[in-house]
């Protein structure tokens, strides 16, 4: 059994990731911010698998007091950290092109904050307890990274470069960073309100393979990454062809 962390694991891709290394046998912890939303996913899974494997935290990952007691709560049982997967996020970007000043600095401090400092402070909280060897870091970026739009591309293209800075920095130690990078991804919260009909069909025709993506897709890619032993440093582009090359 290995211990798994997984930033965001109530909702959309982190739930189903949660899903798969809890079926392996794993303890898992899924962190968000709305306590019922992690406590009735991680309730919901251990009652699938049959016993208590799912541990929730609610926690708000942009404040340095949350993470660090979260990170204190891993740390409880004693065993290392195999997996930790930076999967909490979101565009959080709102201003349209004549927003005032103000409400543009703020979509881009907020997915600044939203999308890597969540991931940057729960990673340097837990390089402690990373396995050492055999640790692996997993965060999930966007297809936004290469090509926009701005605020929220920026903050995952910036993922990236953390990524490139962890692989180099933990490789000594045993220690393998990378990145998925969804396209289009139905049956998340991700859209919220500005999912219709239309948007879905408009995103899956963005497609090579007109289809969505599917978080059990994206969770399989986090999980071959996590166990990959000889690939660190890399960003995995799951979508449908919708970005080509990468
Ligand atoms: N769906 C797509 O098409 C798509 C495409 C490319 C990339 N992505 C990326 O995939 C990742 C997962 O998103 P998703 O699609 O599964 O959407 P989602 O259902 O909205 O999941 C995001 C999760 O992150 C949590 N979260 C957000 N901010 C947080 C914070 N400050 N602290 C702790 N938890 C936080 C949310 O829970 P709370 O709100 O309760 O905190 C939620 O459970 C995100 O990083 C997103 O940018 C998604």
């Amino acid at each position: 059994m290995g211990q798994i962390v997984i930033s965001g694991g109530g909702t959309g891709i982190g739930l189903a990731a949660a899903r798969l290394f809890g079926a392996d046998g794993n303890r898992v912890h899924i962190i968000g911010r709305r306590p019922h939303v992690v406590q009735e996913a991680a309730a919901a899974l251990n009652t699938e698998f049959g016993e208590d494997r799912v541990v929730a935290h609610a926690a708000d990952l942009t404040e340095i007091a949350d993470v660090e007691r979260v990170a204190g709560a891993v740390a409880e049982s004693g065993d290392p950290v195999d997996v930790l997967v930076n999967n909490a996020g979101g565009n959080f970007g709102r201003a349209g092109r004549d927003a005032a000043l103000t409400e543009i600095a703020a979509d881009y401090r907020a997915n600044f904050e939203g999308n890597v400092l969540t991931a940057v402070l729960l990673t340097h909280a837990l390089i402690p307890q990373l396995a050492r060897p055999g640790g692996a870091i997993v965060s999930v970026s966007s297809i936004a990274a290469v090509r926009g739009p701005g605020s929220y591309g920026g903050a995952k293209a910036q993922l990236h470069a953390v990524t490139f800075e962890w692989a180099a920095a933990l490789a000594a130690d045993g220690i393998r960073a990378t990145a998925v990078a969804p396209g289009f991804t139905e049956e998340t919260e991700f859209f919220g309100a500005r999912m219709s009909p239309e948007f879905h069909a408009g995103r899956v025709g963005q497609t090579l393979l007109k289809k969505p993506g599917t978080p059990e897709e994206i969770a399989e890619a986090i999980k071959y990454l996590a166990g990959a032993t000889n690939v660190t440093g890399e960003i995995l582009h799951i979508n449908g062809g919708a970005a080509l090359g990468r």
